[in-house]
């Protein structure tokens, strides 16, 4: 029998692509050689965007800033956690200033607990929250330092994981978590010793391949039971229809030029400490 799988409501805060660019390369997916349309990446983002309406979800906006071609990765910018929020502070400088706009829109929208961290910090990125601890990546972007941080400042427990390999530079493109405490993951991003600390943590989480990887799929976004994904993540889809979820298709092309998929363009905003995965 497979489980029911719940939908709950969610909030989630984007960045319309509408200066999307591929001008610097601060990861191997990112060619600043080859032609990238932002008009193709914003059809791709509406597209993602009207998913989460149809769902019933919240989705509010950040407004995209000139300059800032990476911006529409949200992700990117704060761990929301009970209502407390974590911003960003970006490993390359040319991202950098993307941090302040987020924290701006925090702030103008009533959060009080808004923190800024004092290390390397690129937030949902490398941070995700299963719905009892927050899982947070190192290796590539952020500081372990950023983990402890995390730690005191929005209450939970963080579990330190070691990324490995370089296409997997964000946690959030080796691990998403489907419904509280389910996770997908791909094993060989990850050290042999956080290989162990999943297994312990997640015993029946979805294993994916390399091909699943490759194309983003554990870049998915998940509301317990809708989940979305990339075109080509077939394979991770059956597993998880297998699992009772309901995926459903993104075409990300465009968007993967600069290392990014769906949940890199969805910053989820959590209010209560419980409410969500
Ligand atoms: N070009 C961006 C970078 O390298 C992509 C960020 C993707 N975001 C994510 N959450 N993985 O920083």
């Amino acid at each position: 029998m497979t489980e029911a799988r719940v939908s709950t409501r969610r909030h989630y805060l984007m960045c319309e692509p509408r200066y999307f660019a591929v001008e610097y390369a601060i990861n191997p997916w990112m060619d600043p050689t080859q032609p990238v349309n932002a008009e193709v990446a914003v059809k791709e983002w509406t597209e993602l965007a009207d998913t989460y309406r149809r769902w019933g979800h919240r989705v509010d906006f950040v407004e995209p800033v000139p300059g800032l071609p990476d911006m529409v990765f949200a992700a990117n910018s704060g761990t929301v956690v009970g209502g407390r929020v974590l911003g960003a502070r970006f490993r390359a400088p040319q991202r950098a200033p993307e941090a302040d706009h987020y924290r701006r829109w925090f702030v103008d929208h009533g959060f009080r607990d808004v923190f800024m961290p004092t290390r390397t910090n690129e937030a949902e990125g490398d941070f995700t929250w299963t719905g009892e601890v927050l899982l947070a990546g190192t290796g590539f972007r952020t500081d372990p330092a950023a983990h402890a941080e995390a730690q005191e400042i929005l209450g939970v427990p963080v579990v330190s994981l070691q990324l490995v390999d370089p296409r997997y530079y964000h946690l959030d493109t080796a691990l998403c978590v489907l419904s509280p405490g389910h996770v997908a993951y791909y094993p060989e991003a990850f050290s042999p010793g956080s290989q162990q600390v999943l297994r312990h943590l997640f015993p029946d989480a979805i294993i994916a391949t390399q091909a699943d990887a490759e194309c983003f799929a554990l870049n998915a976004v998940s509301d317990g039971r809708n989940v979305v994904l990339p075109l080509e993540a077939t394979h991770l889809a059956d597993r998880l229809i297998a699992d009772g979820y309901e995926p459903t298709f993104l075409d990300i092309a465009e968007l993967r030029k600069a290392g990014g998929g769906p949940k890199c363009c969805t910053l989820e905003i959590r209010n209560q400490v419980d409410n969500s995965v």
